[in-house]
């Protein structure tokens, strides 16, 4: 899992290179998939429930599960890139959200806000909390700020499948849930709105966007639960 998990954290950090304006999402695509094969990995998100591409590229109101395509990325725009890798047996799954160019303020807001959700959700994530520790702090930080998370997509168990039991939402109540373990692998990750929580699917089956047509930020994290501090197992620094 450390091994995927790297894998993952590469590329995402080698595509902040390629996220320039005048880029189109299948060229991020092309680049992702190329380099994830070239460290020995494969795409985990390609064929899983029929999705037809490698990575995640959610512009602006997309939430998650945008289908890289021929769109260009713009000044000011942002995008949520979501990467899974599967390495020798196992997974290892992140997203983090680029900025293109100079975005407005209340954009860069949303964008660290949903950061620091993250960060305070792996915060939570260590031996003896409860699993609904790490939804609370998440969904209080960004609820403080007036954003709201999604209900409908959820973080997830991680090791040998992708997604395994349990979910992890990113709201819910302290001191509630399954006790956390030691070893215990979660993939965490808050998508938070700037609206609305709605959302709306569209006709390709798969492209969530906000029901309000207002933006959309996803931070995501493998992590592993420990007694004092989560490893972090996609790691980008
Ligand atoms: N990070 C998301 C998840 O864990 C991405 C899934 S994309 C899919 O659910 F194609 F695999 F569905
Ligand atoms: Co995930």
């Amino acid at each position: 899992m450390a091994r995927a998990g790297e894998i993952v954290a590469d590329v995402m950090k080698a595509l902040q290179d390629v996220i320039t304006e005048g880029a189109t999402t299948r060229e991020l695509e092309q680049f992702a998939d190329e380099r994830i094969r070239r460290l020995g990995g494969k795409s985990a998100f390609k064929g899983y429930r029929g999705y037809p591409a490698s990575i995640c590229t959610s512009v602006n109101e997309v939430i998650v599960h945008g289908i890289p395509s021929s769109r260009k990325l713009k000044d000011g725009d942002i995008i949520s890139v979501d990467i899974g890798v599967y390495y020798e047996g196992f997974f290892g799954d992140a997203a983090y959200t680029f900025s293109v160019g100079d975005v407005d303020p209340e954009t860069s807001k949303l964008l660290r806000v949903t950061e620091e959700a993250l960060f305070l959700g792996i915060g939570m994530a260590v031996e003896g909390n409860r699993l609904y520790d790490i939804s609370h702090a998440i969904q209080e930080h960004v609820e403080k700020h007036g954003f709201s998370v999604v209900r409908t997509f959820v973080g997830h168990g991680i090791g040998r499948q992708l997604h395994e039991e349990p979910q992890v939402p990113n709201f819910g109540a302290a001191g509630q849930g399954p006790r956390l373990r030691q070893g215990m692998t979660l993939a965490i990750e808050p998508m938070v709105n700037a609206g609305t929580f709605d959302v709306r699917i569209l006709d390709d089956g798969w492209t969530a966007v906000t029901q309000d047509g207002k933006r959309s930020a996803h931070f995501e994290h493998t992590i592993v639960v420990m007694p004092d501090v989560a490893r972090i197992l996609t790691n980008l620094s």
